[in-house]
């Protein structure tokens, strides 16, 4: 298998171009489930996650172009290929497959989707998908590990989600714009991602109106056409690179990150004493000699997003003082800690509070994690280690970070990439 090696001590600078969005992509190639004929993404990351829905999207029938391009292109299938099913093997690899769930019922009455189950970084039912489908009049059944949801045409409903799901809106908001009457979506979740899915929808014909804040209205239409669309760059790859020059001390700009994607990472970067600075080609970064200690609590958008508590927690291991981190959204996402520990990280972890003595001097280790933002935070602890650091499990770092080692490499990082 292969790693990741990475020599720490090196201060980063220079550009790093910022990829597609992957939690963005995601919702979008299941969104092409909707119309017929052929809809165009341009800047898709490349990525195992995106390559896995593709995949998904052809064994439904769908014809994908250009897998390995940043361009996709996803026709809608001959009526003799068409199949409604999200295998267990697909779904067991990649959770967001459930994403087909919502479009699929939408448009053909029926979908057939294996359950994701528990998985590493917690339990994370379906339930509230399940639960507006439900309220949209689906029939919803379990059998031997599957979910089957049919209904004739969807009708509106008002839905109030007990908690803001992310993937959970964007079933309900797929399977809203196709259905009959109008839907209201309360407690809906606020992420970049649900705002960009609903501004393509509406290029396709859809009416949505009020994504990025709690309550969403969706008037269904009878049918929708296919579009063109650039995905959005990716705030949680721009974060990391973020924590990664303010760790090295280094002066980094992140080609075409959005700040206004990135309030709450910019706020705690900058009460760590990092410049910030939006600039017309992306966002400076620019690492202070001194990191401060801060405390993190992770929140639904636009709170603190989990998603960058792994890498923040690195950056607390070798900041002046103590940081208190606590993870509210996910309840086992702290696997990454042992691994600090190994290299020198002196943190406490009691439930979902984690306790951080920065200061550390970490030393570099063979390491590994089981999940995508744990394994990018150990990367991140490499650079700043004494020493060697090998980073197992590279096919976790594969699923959401496009060409991380080139990419740092290119801002002066001592890293590469063992073929194994
Ligand atoms: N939840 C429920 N019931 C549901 C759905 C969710 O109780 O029906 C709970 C979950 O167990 C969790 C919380 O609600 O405690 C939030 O989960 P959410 O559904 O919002 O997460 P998700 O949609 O499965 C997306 C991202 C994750 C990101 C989370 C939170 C995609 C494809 N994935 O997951 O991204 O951590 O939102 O922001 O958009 C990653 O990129 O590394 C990643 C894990």
């Amino acid at each position: 298998m292969d790693k990741i090696v990475v020599e720490g001590g090196v201060r980063l600078s220079g550009k790093i171009p910022i990829s597609g969005a992957k939690n963005a992509a995601l919702p979008l190639l299941a969104a092409a489930l909707l119309p017929s004929g052929r809809s165009i993404y341009k800047n898709v990351p490349g990525l195992a996650d995106v390559r896995t829905m593709a995949k998904l999207l052809t064994m439904l029938g769908w014809e994908v172009e250009g897998s390995g391009t940043d361009t996709l292109s996803i026709g809608s299938p001959a009526p003799d290929k068409l199949k409604l099913e999200a295998p267990y093997d697909l779904v067991k690899t990649m959770r967001a497959s459930v994403l087909v769930l919502g479009p699929l019922v939408a448009r053909y009455g029926r979908a057939r989707v294996s359950l994701p189950g528990g998985c590493a970084i917690g339990a994370r039912p379906i339930d509230q998908h399940l639960k507006g489908l439900q309220a949209m009049g689906a029939e919803v059944k379990l059998d031997h590990g599957y979910v089957d949801v049919t209904c004739k045409r969807l009708r509106g409903a008002t839905i109030v989600l007990d908690v803001p799901t992310v993937t959970g809106c964007e079933n309900l908001i797929m399977a809203a714009a196709l259905a009959q009457g109008r839907t209201v979506l309360e407690n809906a979740a606020r992420e970049p991602e649900v705002e960009e899915l609903a501004l393509v929808l509406n290029k396709m014909g859809a009416k949505i109106q009020g994504a990025g804040t709690p309550i969403i209205t969706i008037e269904g239409v009878d049918e929708l056409k296919p579009i063109e669309h650039a995905i959005i760059p990716d705030r949680i790859e721009a974060g990391t690179y973020a924590v990664a020059a303010a760790m090295t001390h280094g002066d980094v700009l992140l080609e075409g990150a959005r700040p206004e994607h990135l309030e709450a990472v910019i706020a705690k970067l900058r009460a760590s004493g990092v410049t910030v600075a939006a600039e017309a080609g992306g966002l400076r970064v620019k690492g202070d000699a001194d990191i401060r200690a801060v405390d993190i609590v992770t929140q639904p958008h636009p709170g603190f997003p989990t998603d960058m508590q792994a890498q923040f927690m690195v950056m607390a291991c070798v900041a002046r003082g103590q940081s208190i981190i606590k993870e509210m959204i996910f309840e086992n996402r702290y696997m990454h800690v042992p691994e600090l520990g190994r290299m020198g990280a002196d943190i406490t972890v009691d439930g979902r509070t984690a306790v951080v003595r920065g200061g550390a001097q970490l030393t570099g280790a063979a390491v590994m994690a089981t999940d995508l933002r744990a394994s990018a935070s150990l990367v991140l602890a490499g650079l700043v280690a004494s020493g060697t650091t090998e980073v197992l499990r590279v096919y976790h770092l594969d699923r959401g970070y496009e060409q991380i080692e080139q990419k740092l490499a290119g801002v002066g990082a001592k890293i590469r990439r063992v073929v194994g």
